[in-house]
């Protein structure tokens, strides 16, 4: 199990010990980048981003969260980004050409999906993406609580995926902790986006290593 600590609930004023625990303590580092239309908040930006950049030593896993993702797979590349994932509901009509510009820079490309999209709009991208993100939060904000109804799109993707004889990994974000990971570990997923549940803990490094474990 990978576990991709979200860097929103971070302490930003410490930004330089914070991405240091994560070097240590993560697989990978989930950086939400929000525009305020596609998603009612604004997060951050390149500016972030290419901070983040010089100092991490754990791949970048980047969602967007924003209208016209497309504009920035360049930018990420650029900078070092491992994983880049964008929303299937912002991008209908060019989604099998966004994964594929993001895998031609040599990237992981997610597709990702809210909580109200049914998961069967994801099974036609099978063999087309390296992960799935399957939000279990609305995205646009850190600290919602989790849907449980989760559990059952992630194992129905799973069960296309292993049809398919697919590796693709499941990422799911939104309400991740403790309570939940073991749990969605049985229903197949691969990747623990955790905000809130890190970096809320008094021992963050713990934390890391308890999802992992799961
Ligand atoms: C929400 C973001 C998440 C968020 C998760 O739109 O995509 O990555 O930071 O935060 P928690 O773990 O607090 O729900
Ligand atoms: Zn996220």
């Amino acid at each position: 199990m990978l576990v991709s600590p979200s860097l929103l609930a971070a302490d930003f004023l410490h930004l330089d010990s914070e991405i240091a625990m994560l070097s240590r303590a993560a697989d990978w580092i989930h950086l939400d980048v929000m525009d305020g239309t596609f998603v009612p908040n604004i997060s951050f930006g390149f500016s972030v981003l290419d901070a983040v950049a010089k100092v991490a030593s754990k791949p970048m896993d980047v969602h967007l969260m924003t209208v016209h993702p497309e504009r920035w797979f360049e930018r990420l590349a650029s900078l070092g980004a491992s994983c880049v994932s964008f929303h299937l509901e912002e991008n209908y009509d060019r989604a099998a050409e966004s994964l594929y510009e993001i895998r031609s820079l040599g990237m992981k490309a997610g597709l990702a999906i809210n909580p109200d999209i049914p998961v069967e709009k994801l099974y036609p991208y099978i063999g087309k993406a390296d992960f799935f993100l399957i939000m279990s939060v609305f995205a646009g904000f850190g600290g919602q609580k989790f849907i449980p109804a989760t559990l059952d799109r992630i194992a129905a993707l799973r069960r296309e995926l292993d049809k398919a004889s697919d590796p693709a990994l499941i990422e799911v974000d939104g309400g991740v902790g403790e309570s939940n990971a073991a749990l969605l570990h049985e229903a197949g997923a691969g990747v623990l986006v955790a905000g809130s549940s890190v970096f809320k803990s008094p021992d963050p490094e713990a934390a890391i290593r308890a999802l992992r474990a799961a």
